[in-house]
């Protein structure tokens, strides 16, 4: 399973980075907001520091919600890096747009999925990736990863090559979920990541090594 990271923070990004494991970096709106990056400059400038912290995808939200508008902001975004992945939402002209990207060889991301039907239409568009938000459906006491499981068994039976990209991702156990499943790759912040290393028989069995090492070398 592949590791992408939920943030627009770049020191968290490179923290992640430094661990040797990241796959990748995915960032919304929301994201950037919580980091203050506004205004057209400073977006795109964010999104190219980003692609050169991870070698990896970085999924680049667009904020037109029409089909014209999309391609363009779309079609900008691309042009930004090799590694940009244009993350698009899953509405009737995100799936046209999607359509029109996979034609034009730019890479997408089919964001905001809630529905193995969104998922399914998305994948028929040619989308490089879907998001399903585990979490917000938890929020809402659905069950996030059980959609994770229905995408899986229907991308399988169809061979699709869409990865499905389990997002709102929020703690250790979606991780090691959504990899039973099957899910292609988490995105989700650093504390869910670094939290996996976490068990106290290892920190009790390191400090016993370690007394035990000092008393025999005393
Ligand atoms: O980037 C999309 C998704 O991962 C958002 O997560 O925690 O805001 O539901 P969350």
């Amino acid at each position: 399973m592949k590791f992408f990271i939920d943030t627009a923070n770049l020191d968290q990004i490179r923290q992640a980075q430094e661990l040797g494991i990241l796959d990748g970096v995915t960032t919304n709106p929301s994201l950037m907001a919580k980091e203050g990056i506004s205004g057209d400059a400073a977006v795109k400038g964010h999104y190219v520091a980003i692609c050169e912290i991870v070698d990896g995808d970085v999924s680049a939200e667009v904020i037109s919600t029409d089909y014209e508008g999309m391609i363009a902001e779309g079609k900008i975004l691309a042009d930004l890096h090799p590694n940009i992945v244009v993350k698009v939402p899953a509405i009737v002209d995100g799936i046209k747009a999607i359509r029109w990207f996979t034609d034009h060889g730019i890479r997408t991301n089919c964001t905001l999925i809630f529905s193995a039907g969104q998922a399914l239409l998305a994948a028929k568009a040619g989308a490089s990736y879907v998001s399903p938000f585990v979490g917000r459906l938890d929020d809402i006491s659905s069950d996030g990863l059980h959609l994770i499981e229905k995408i899986r068994a229907i991308y399988d039976n169809y061979d699709f090559g869409t990865e499905i990209l389990a997002a709102s991702v929020r703690h250790t156990m979606h991780i090691i979920e959504c990899a039973e499943i099957g899910a292609d790759i988490m995105t989700g912040p650093l504390s869910a990541i670094v939290g996996l290393m976490k068990h106290p028989l290892t920190d009790s069995g390191l400090k016993q090594f370690l007394a035990d090492h000092a008393k025999a070398n005393n």
